[in-house]
């Protein structure tokens, strides 16, 4: 039995070679041919780093539900697809303004702004009509897949939530509004890759009911721990700067609870997750693994 670490590595890989397939001229090919400029943009944002988090998540899903990992893989490359972009518009100046991603230069750093904005654009486009072509065998489960990523990914999932988290700057949030603004922002894309997962391997009503309720725990896990990381890690270790949201005067349960009541928190939550899962039984341990990686993860 593979070890939860040897397990992340293997999908990061399989993503990784299916990512660096996809993001050629052949591939990305329209009417016309993709400005090389545009490419090496979506590549510089994609490629070569990354934890590849999303896609795991649905690929374990899916195997829980029965489905082969080979089936899910573009389905995670989709949702792999929605993030990157999102990270590229998360560091422009208008947003977070952050110059290092992954231990390299953000996309507007390493190419411009225009480009960055057009890079996560083509991103994202890439991401529903690669959905749409591979993303199942059935063409009515590939719409149920396109339509869940559209709702995690759109004004009422992670984009609200970034307007959220913008807004948030200059208006205060209380405790309900900062969940309410992290289950979008991050929360919304990690519920929709693992029903996504659910979706694809079959699973009934009750079953998508529970793993919508570990994701919603595991995704509200995800951003505590990376609010904890941006205070109490160096940027060499996550690869990206840190003390950032004290300075943008982000509002996050770490500003507003302390690093230790935080971290409890986190531990609630966590346990949350494995809880949803108890239907289960054993095989949902690489979930349950992962939803516990979540909090304790350095990087
Ligand atoms: C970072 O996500 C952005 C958040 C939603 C908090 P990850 O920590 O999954 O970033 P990568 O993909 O591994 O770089
Ligand atoms: C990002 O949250 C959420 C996204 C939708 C990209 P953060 O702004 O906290 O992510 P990092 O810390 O820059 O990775
Ligand atoms: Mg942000
Ligand atoms: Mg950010
Ligand atoms: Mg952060």
């Amino acid at each position: 039995m593979a070890s939860f670490g040897a397990k992340l590595q293997t999908n990061a890989a399989e993503i990784e070679r299916a990512l660096e397939v996809l993001l050629a001229p052949g591939p990305l090919s329209g009417p016309g041919a993709p400005p090389a400029r545009l490419v090496a943009a979506m590549r510089h944002g994609t490629l070569n780093g990354g934890k590849r988090l999303r896609p795991f998540l649905l690929r374990e899903t899916a195997a829980l539900c029965g489905t082969a990992r080979e089936l899910s893989l573009a389905a995670g490359v989709a949702v792999e697809l929605v993030h990157c972009y999102s990270l590229i518009h998360d560091d422009l100046p208008a947003m977070d303004d952050d110059d290092l991603r992954r231990g390299r230069p953000t996309v507007h750093k390493a190419f411009d702004e225009a480009t960055a904005i057009l890079a996560g654009d083509a991103l994202l486009t890439l991401a529903f009509g690669h959905m749409g072509e591979h993303g199942a065998a059935d063409p009515a489960l590939r719409a149920r897949l396109v339509v869940e990523l559209a709702a995690g990914a759109g004004s009422g999932g992670m984009v609200g939530g970034q307007m959220r988290d913008i807004e948030g700057e200059t208006t205060r949030l209380d405790e309900t509004g900062i969940a309410r603004m992290q289950a979008m922002k991050t929360g919304a894309l990690i519920r929709a890759a693992i029903r996504m997962g659910a979706i694809l391997g079959g699973a009934g009503t009750d079953a998508l009911g529970h793993l919508t309720a570990y994701a919603e725990a595991a995704g509200r896990a995800f951003q505590l721990a990376d609010d904890l990381l941006d205070v109490t890690a160096s940027p060499d270790a996550v690869g990206k700067a840190t003390g950032k949201d004290a300075a943008l005067g982000k509002q996050t349960l770490v500003a507003r609870l302390g690093i230790d009541a935080a971290r409890r928190h986190l531990g609630d939550i966590v346990h949350d997750a494995i809880t949803a899962l108890t239907p289960f039984g054993p095989e949902a341990d690489t979930l349950r693994e992962a939803a516990r990686y979540f909090a304790t993860r350095e990087s």
